[in-house]
Formats: structure tokens, C-alpha cells, sequence
């Protein structure tokens, strides 16, 4: 794939957030927690990802848990579990077995041969993983035993760790009080600024109040995206650099949205085998990407109130939100929802802009 697209972006396609991995190790080396929140494909668990290696690579433990795909409290301690005990050199293939058999699940015989594998494991895990379910608490603090039994530190990061909230809102008061107590452990939030920072992070009142350094991803300088998309459609013996600024121009730079279109625009040259393209291909590219995105706008669209609807509606099209409303106060509490939901951002007192351009784009048109 020349374009990475729905998945972890490996470093090299990372496009300038080479600033902010290294800003996040040294932070994370120096014992701070971070919470990153932001809006949605914006690269932040790719971020994370590299920034994981490279502590790994310096002898941190690290592990990485992602609150949204663990189906409950104990899959989430299971997986946590999981992830820490990767750190031991040739341990997943005897880890998963171990939990296996550990559960009466898979085939005895085979594993003993695995025996010093598996009593390493054992002993390593926390008491209940050796049950049938997984005490949260418990996987918590394994990753402090962990790393205190191998004398090293480690990093752990909870991805759309305000997901966790679906297995019950006191599951976050318990959490922290177990992370409190690691002397061993940093620890990462990811999450999407209305769901993580409003209720966890931000309030006097809120459970992780003061526990973490909170980092935004910025955006990426349309620069950088001009220099990476001509070495890619270059490097595929494409010519691009003449549409490259139109294309720009229409994603905004928006990490996922330009990767989408640059990834249609090139399916299109394929398509006809054309080695250059020009204003035809990027409106044929531009149109096909606004029909996939669509769908994913409607429904945000469809989650909003009717004066949410009201102000974007204004703003896509450059109208005064206020004068649109014709209401003061309504007006004011939809802007600032719909900054915390990540669709606008503001610029300033009273200046609000669309967070992604595309979605600008089908509001004005889309919407009637
Ligand atoms: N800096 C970047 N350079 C290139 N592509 C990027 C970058 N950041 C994000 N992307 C694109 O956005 C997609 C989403 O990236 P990633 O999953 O890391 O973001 P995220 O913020 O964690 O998203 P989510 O909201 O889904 O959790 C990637 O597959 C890639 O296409
Ligand atoms: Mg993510």
C-alpha cells in the first residue's frame, strides 16, 4: 500500500510528528504521565506506537491497551496482563498457551514440554489470571511487580481510555487508586477530548485531576504533507506536484482526510495508467473520497441537536453563527459543544473554524 490507511502508521509515513515522539519519550523517561486527547484520525495511536518502541528500545517495559476493543473489566486486566508479559523475550507464544491451559482450554500435553517457560509465567502472573477471570486491580499492579522484579521502569498507555467508562464510571476511581501507588510505572491516556478530558482530567473533582501532562497533537504544516506526498507519488513513478496544493487545499491537511484522498487520487492514475495527473483525477478522487467520507458525516451529522446543526451549517457556509441562531445563549453552549466533539476549533474569541475541512465541505454542499 503506498499509503497507509486504516491501521497504525509505521514511522516513516508519519509525517512530521517526529517533534512530538521525541518530546513524549523524554517526558515519558522522566517519570511524567501524559494524557493526549484529541479528535478522532488525527495519528495519536500511531504516535504513541513509535514513541512505545523507543522506550522499549531503552529498556523501558511498555504495553499498550486499547480500552475500546477489550469487551469487559476482566478482558481489559487479561489483555493488560497480556501486553506486559510481551516484554519477556519468547514469551507470547508461551503466554497464550499458558493462559490456555490455565483455563482448561487448550491441550496439556503439548505444554509441558513448555514447563520453564511456563512456571516463568506463573509465577509472573498476577493470582486470579491463574483463574478463570481477571481481577483488574490486580493486572494493574502486575505491571509494577513486573518491572520492579526485572529492576527496570515502564510505560504503559491506555488507548480511548474514555471507553472504559461503558464497564461502569467507578471503574476510574479504582484505577487510580491502584496507579498511585506505581513508583515503577508511567502511564499514557488517548482518548477523544470530549469523552477524556471533560469528567477525568480536567475538574478538581475529577478522578485524574492533576495526575497526568496533557499534550495535543498539532497540525501537520501543509509543507510537510506537500514533501511527503510528492516522494510517495514520485517513488510510484506518478506525477502529482502540480494538484498537490488543490489537494491540500481540500483536506485541510487533516492527517486521515489527505491520506485518503492521495490514496485515491493515486488508485485513479492506476486505474486509467496514467504516470502524471492533474485537475480531472483530483475531482474525480475528490468526489469518490466525499462519497466514502459522507457516509461517516451524515451520522455525526444526524447525532447533533438542531441548533448544532444550525451554527455549523452557518459557519460551513461563512454566515454568523449568532445572526443564524438568532439565539445568544443556545448558540454559545452548541459552539462549545461542538469544539469538545472535535468538529471546530476556536481560533480565538469568537472565531471558530471547522477542525476538518472535508466535513466544511460536505455541510455547505451535502446538507440541505
Ligand atoms: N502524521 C500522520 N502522517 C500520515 N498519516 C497520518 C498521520 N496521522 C494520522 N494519519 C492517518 O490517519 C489514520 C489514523 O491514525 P491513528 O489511528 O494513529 O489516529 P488516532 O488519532 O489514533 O485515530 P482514532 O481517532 O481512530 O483513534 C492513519 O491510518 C493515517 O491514514
Ligand atoms: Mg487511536
Amino acid at each position: 500500500m503506498l499509503f497507509p490507511l486504516g491501521k497504525l502508521v509505521p514511522a516513516a509515513d508519519l509525517v512530521r510528528r517526529e517533534p512530538i515522539v521525541e518530546r513524549l519519550v523524554l517526558r515519558l523517561e522522566s517519570g511524567q504521565s501524559v494524557v493526549l486527547a484529541g479528535p478522532r484520525r488525527t495519528g495519536k495511536s500511531s504516535v504513541l506506537a513509535e514513541v512505545l518502541g523507543r522506550l522499549r528500545e531503552r529498556g523501558f517495559v511498555t504495553a499498550m491497551v486499547d480500552c475500546l476493543g477489550d469487551s469487559s473489566r476482566e478482558v481489559l486486566a487479561e489483555d493488560l496482563v497480556d501486553r506486559v508479559l510481551e516484554n519477556e523475550a519468547g514469551i507470547p507464544a508461551g503466554l497464550r498457551a499458558a493462559r490456555g491451559w490455565l483455563r482448561g482450554l487448550a491441550e496439556a500435553v503439548s505444554l509441558k514440554a513448555k514447563a520453564a517457560e511456563l512456571d516463568l509465567t506463573l509465577e509472573l502472573a498476577p493470582r486470579s489470571v491463574r483463574g478463570p477471570v481477571a481481577d483488574l486491580g490486580e493486572a494493574l499492579d502486575f505491571a509494577q511487580r513486573f518491572a520492579k522484579r526485572r529492576d527496570k521502569r515502564a510505560v504503559i498507555c491506555f488507548d480511548e481510555f474514555q471507553t472504559a467508562r461503558r464497564f461502569g464510571r467507578e471503574i476510574y476511581g479504582e484505577i487510580r487508586s491502584h496507579l498511585i501507588r506505581h513508583d515503577r510505572v508511567t502511564y499514557v491516556f488517548l482518548g477523544s477530548r470530549a469523552g477524556l478530558l471533560t469528567g477525568l482530567f480536567e475538574g478538581p473533582a475529577e478522578p485524574f485531576y492533576r495526575f497526568a501532562w496533557r499534550e495535543e497533537l498539532p497540525a501537520v504544516p501543509q509543507a510537510a504533507w506537500a514533501e511527503y506526498l510528492d516522494r510517495k507519488f514520485d517513488s510510484a513513478g506518478v506525477a502529482a506536484s502540480q494538484v498537490l496544493g488543490l489537494l491540500l487545499e481540500r483536506t485541510g491537511g487533516h492527517p486521515q482526510d489527505t491520506m485518503f484522498l492521495a490514496n485515491e487520487l493515486y488508485l485513479v492514475a492506476r486505474e486509467y495508467g496514467l504516470d502524471a495527473v492533474g485537475i480531472a483525477q483530483l475531482e474525480q478522487a475528490t468526489e469518490r473520497t466525499m462519497l466514502l467520507l459522507g457516509e461517516f458525516f451524515r451520522r455525526d451529522w444526524e447525532g447533533l441537536s438542531s441548533t448544532e446543526q444550525v451554527v455549523l451549517r452557518a459557519l460551513a457556509t461563512g454566515e454568523r453563527p449568532y445572526r443564524a441562531t438568532g439565539r445568544t445563549r443556545g448558540t454559545a453552549r452548541a459552539l462549545e459543544k461542538l469544539v469538545e466533539l472535535g468538529a471546530l476549533e476556536r481560533r480565538g474569541r469568537g472565531n471558530y473554524r471547522f477542525f476538518e475541512e472535508m466535513f466544511r465541505r460536505w455541510v455547505a454542499t451535502a446538507v440541505r
